[in-house]
Order: C-alpha cells, then sequence, then structure tokens
C-alpha cells in the first residue's frame, strides 16, 4: 500500500477522512479560531466581577458553579445543537422526588422570576396583587408595567417584618395574588414558620398565594421553615425556588415553582421560553451535590458574621438575617454610600424604595467581604 506524505501527518484515517471530502472537523477549527476566546476579555468585562472588584451587590453565590455542575456545562455545550427535552423531564423528577411531589407539580423556568413573572401575568389580570411594601417585587413590576396587574403593597411593621395580619386584612375575594416572599429581600428577615403557615392556609382559601423561599436553603432549618408541603393541601399555593443563590448558577438562569398539578399546568403555559440545555444539566449536576452545598453555606455564614460585627461596631444597626445578605442602616443616603464604596471598587446596593438609609452587602468571596467590612466605617464617615 503507497503511504502518501498526507497519510503520514494525518493518518490512515484522517488522510482517509479527507480523501472523501469530509473536512468538516477542519472547517470547524477554522471557524473556531475566527471566534471569541474568554482571553479576548481579560478584564472579565464580558461575564462576572471585573478584574479586582468585590461585588457584593446581587446576592450571588461566587463559589459556584460547583464541579458538579461544571461538568454537565460542558456535556450540554457539545449537545447543545439539541432541544433539551430529556433534561426538563429528568430535573422535574429530581425535584419532584425530593419533596414527594410529581414532575406535573413542577415548573422549570429561566429563572425563578421567570416563572414568577409569568404568574404575576395570569393572576394579576384577576385582581390587585398583595404584597408587602418592600420585597422582591420584579417580577409583579413587570406585570404592572405591561397594564396587566395593580400592586396593592402593605407597609411594614416596625421592626421591618412583613405584617402578616395587615396583608391578610387587605384580601379579599377581589384580590387576583398574595405575593410573599421568605426569608425576605432586600431584609433578610425571615418570618416565624407556624404564624406564616396559619395566614398562608386562611389566605389561600380566598385567594391564590405565592411564598418565594429563594434563600430558603441559607436559613438554619429549611426543611422545617419551608412552606413546599403547602402544595398538597391546596391548588392555591405555589412555591417559588431558583438556582441562583445557593447553588451559585444565577447566570445560568434556572429556577422553578411548585404547585398542585393544575395550577402549574397553567403557569407552565404562561412561561415564555425554554430554559437552555447548560441550565437544565448544570442543575441536574449539582441538585443532590450536598457537599457543594454545605461549603458553600459555611462561606455564606462567615461572612454574615463577620459583617454583621462590622456593621455593629461601626455603630450601625443590621437587621437579623437568614440570607446571603445583610440590610443594615447608616443614617446615609444609600445612592450615596453606594457611590462611595464603588470609589473603591466595592459594588452594594442603592436606595430601596424610600428606605432612603438603608443598604443591602451581598455575601460573595470571603476575602471581598473582608475588604467591605475593613473600609465600612471610612466609607460611610466620607459621605
Ligand atoms: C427573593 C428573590 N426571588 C427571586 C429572585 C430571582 O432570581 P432568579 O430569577 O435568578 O431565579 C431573586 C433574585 O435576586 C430574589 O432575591
Amino acid at each position: 500500500m503507497a503511504i502518501s506524505r498526507r497519510s503520514l501527518l494525518l493518518g490512515t484515517a484522517g488522510a482517509s477522512l479527507l480523501a472523501n471530502g469530509c473536512q468538516s472537523s477542519l472547517t470547524a477549527a477554522k471557524t473556531e479560531a475566527k471566534g471569541a476566546f474568554p482571553a479576548n476579555f481579560p478584564n472579565n468585562e464580558l461575564l462576572g466581577p471585573q478584574v479586582g472588584q468585590a461585588r457584593l451587590s446581587f446576592n450571588e453565590n461566587p463559589y459556584g458553579p460547583a464541579p458538579s455542575a461544571q461538568r454537565m456545562i460542558e456535556y450540554a455545550g457539545k449537545k447543545g445543537a439539541y432541544y433539551p427535552l430529556g433534561a426538563s423531564r429528568k430535573l422535574s423528577r429530581m425535584i419532584a422526588e425530593r419533596h414527594g411531589l410529581e414532575p406535573e407539580n413542577v415548573v422549570i423556568s429561566a429563572g425563578s422570576a421567570e416563572a414568577l413573572s409569568a404568574t404575576a401575568l395570569l393572576y394579576g389580570q384577576q385582581g390587585p396583587i398583595v404584597t408587602p411594601r418592600l420585597f422582591f417585587d420584579v417580577t409583579v413590576m413587570y406585570a404592572q408595567r405591561l397594564g396587566l396587574a395593580e400592586i396593592q403593597r402593605v407597609e411594614l411593621t416596625s421592626d421591618m417584618n412583613m405584617d402578616l395580619a395587615a396583608i391578610e386584612k387587605q384580601v379579599s375575594a377581589e384580590t387576583g395574588l398574595v405575593q410573599l416572599c421568605n426569608p425576605n429581600n432586600p431584609t433578610g428577615i425571615m418570618h416565624d414558620h407556624q404564624s406564616l403557615r396559619r395566614a398562608v392556609q386562611r389566605m389561600s382559601k380566598i385567594t391564590t398565594v405565592v411564598i418565594d423561599e429563594a434563600y430558603m436553603e441559607l436559613v438554619d432549618e429549611p426543611e422545617k421553615n419551608s412552606c413546599i408541603d403547602m402544595i398538597k393541601e391546596s391548588d392555591n399555593i405555589i412555591i417559588a425556588r431558583t438556582f441562583s443563590k445557593i447553588y451559585g448558577l444565577a447566570g445560568l438562569r434556572i429556577g422553578y415553582l411548585l404547585a398542585a398539578e393544575e395550577t402549574a399546568s397553567k403557569i407552565r403555559s404562561a412561561v415564555m421560553s425554554w430554559t437552555s440545555a447548560p441550565a437544565l444539566a448544570a442543575a441536574i449536576g449539582c441538585y443532590n451535590d450536598d457537599q457543594f452545598l454545605q461549603y458553600s453555606k459555611s462561606k455564606i455564614l462567615m461572612a454574615r458574621e463577620m459583617t454583621v460585627d462590622a456593621i455593629t461596631n461601626a455603630g450601625f444597626e443590621a437587621l437579623p438575617s437568614q440570607t446571603n445578605f445583610i440590610f443594615f442602616k447608616t443614617g446615609k443616603h444609600a445612592n450615596d454610600v453606594q457611590a462611595a464604596f464603588k470609589e473603591k471598587n466595592i459594588l452594594i446596593s442603592g436606595q430601596y424604595m424610600d428606605y432612603s438609609e438603608w443598604s443591602r452587602v451581598s455575601m460573595g468571596r470571603l476575602e471581598d467581604v473582608e475588604q467591605f467590612c475593613s473600609a465600612l466605617p471610612e466609607v460611610v464617615a466620607s459621605v
């Protein structure tokens, strides 16, 4: 058999592929060489905090994605040509199994925000949405902006907790939806479980109630404090969960709602898109990764303790947080405090509604939180 120069270079298989005119691998290599590479963005301007920046403004978990998720993201990337049907079914089954539910009870969406927005659109058209004055209001505001919902906000208690008694008073047969957030964002406060359950039980006899549990995995006793089991009792209770917080997948965009089958199906029909394959694969990879979850939680708790100490030592009030962020009162304007921190390359939140003297800081990488803590007294004094 004659050995050509080409088969010496490529091997026999490579030579025969070329001989057959199958040049796709070479074409792919050329296309790839023309595309973008992470090295083209050395200051991280595309994704994540810029180099040297302490990003403490979005309640992310910078220790994610877990290696278990990263493996699956790589795998999903390679299968990116295909719609991710099997992955969606698998994740629904995994989530359902943990809670003694059926996959039909699970609505997966691009971040919990997508399914929460769909819920606000659907139920907001049936009547006003009753909420605490301060909570994660992005999704109900979305429905409001489209003219499909009116929001009725109920004042917080004097200690900045949701005022459930006042919320219940506001609820009537005309109410389209009640939306609660527990623990609440931006306050970080977790409501007493038993009184929350009782109030939700009563309100769900009159209207539909959403409890957004985005941060529930971070609280002291997540199982005891969750209301997920309540969806077995009533078609009118919806629970929201996300992979953006302790799971560290915020950039992949994946979350879910849990509800009775008919309710879930109604919301699923209003969700606008499909969740991406890398997001589903990542979630499947790390959903049961207890080692990663415990590691993340331990880092967050360490950061929280350090931050509460720094805030109180500086003479400011910090609300009792069960989450990966702390709401604290400096007495200075929150937007000015935010700007002063930004000068030092530390990002925190600005003003919420008219709570102008309150700031929110997230628990990021420990070294970033340390930077925030040591800068705090000087930065606030400079405002
Ligand atoms: C309470 C709460 N719910 C929902 C979300 C939305 O998260 P995602 O759409 O990333 O799941 C957030 C994001 O910060 C949040 O704080």
